[in-house]
């Protein structure tokens, strides 16, 4: 059983992204981990100062959601982090509470090239949600969340659901048109292997 802890970054509360999710959560829930959401639109995370106060061990100086957050992201095996595409990346929600990062990282010794800190050792996934669906739609999406997440911080990738076509927002959600929803419950019941 494992703690799974899914960041919503998408606008509509009802929307596609929100549905993908709620697929992904059944799933994983069915296959006997626990599983929370925690809605950015709910718990405001603003983007990093640059101030460095956490650098002599304060707690982040922004009042907002991020460091009640904290000993769930520290207490989680897995982090997925959900997202529609705007503006052919990850939504700035997202993007805001990946810089807040910079506050939970600790000093390194012998740092990998390329890394300047530690950061929890911890499993990832994407989840993203467009209206396009070209070979190029979550390119730039998927390199952020390769570089950063992966690449930098060192979280260990268990997959990425890409839901291109799902209409856009000028209109009703369409995902329950496609087959994603499914595709994210059978991502979320076999992420930890077949149950
Ligand atoms: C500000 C904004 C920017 C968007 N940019 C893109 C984009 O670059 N490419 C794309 O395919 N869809 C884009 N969309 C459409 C959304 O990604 C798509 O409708 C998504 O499924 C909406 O998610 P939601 O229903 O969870 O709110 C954009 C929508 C908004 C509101």
């Amino acid at each position: 059983m494992k703690k799974i802890l899914i960041i919503q970054g998408g606008g509509r509360p009802k929307g596609n992204t929100a549905q993908l999710v709620e697929s992904f959560q059944r799933g994983a829930e069915e296959a006997g981990h626990s599983v929370e959401v925690i809605s950015l639109l709910q718990n405001e995370v603003k983007g990093c100062l640059g101030c460095n106060a956490c650098r002599y061990g304060k707690p982040c100086v922004q009042k907002d959601s991020f460091n009640d957050l904290v000993p769930k992201i520290k207490g989680a095996n897995l982090l997925v982090f959900a997202s529609p595409l705007y503006f052919w990346t990850l939504s700035s929600r997202i993007k805001a509470f990946i810089e807040r990062f910079y506050c939970i990282a600790e000093e390194d010794a012998n740092p990998p090239l390329g890394r300047y800190e530690k950061y929890p050792v911890k499993d990832c996934a994407l989840l993203m949600t467009a209206a396009d669906n070209f070979f190029w739609t979550f390119e730039q999406a998927v390199s952020y969340y390769q570089f950063a997440l992966v690449n930098y911080i060192g979280f260990h990738d268990k997959g990425m659901l890409l839901a291109g076509g799902c209409g856009d927002t000028n209109g009703k959600p369409q995902i329950d048109k496609t087959d994603y929803l499914e595709k994210a419950y059978q991502f979320g019941k076999t992420i930890y292997g077949d149950c």
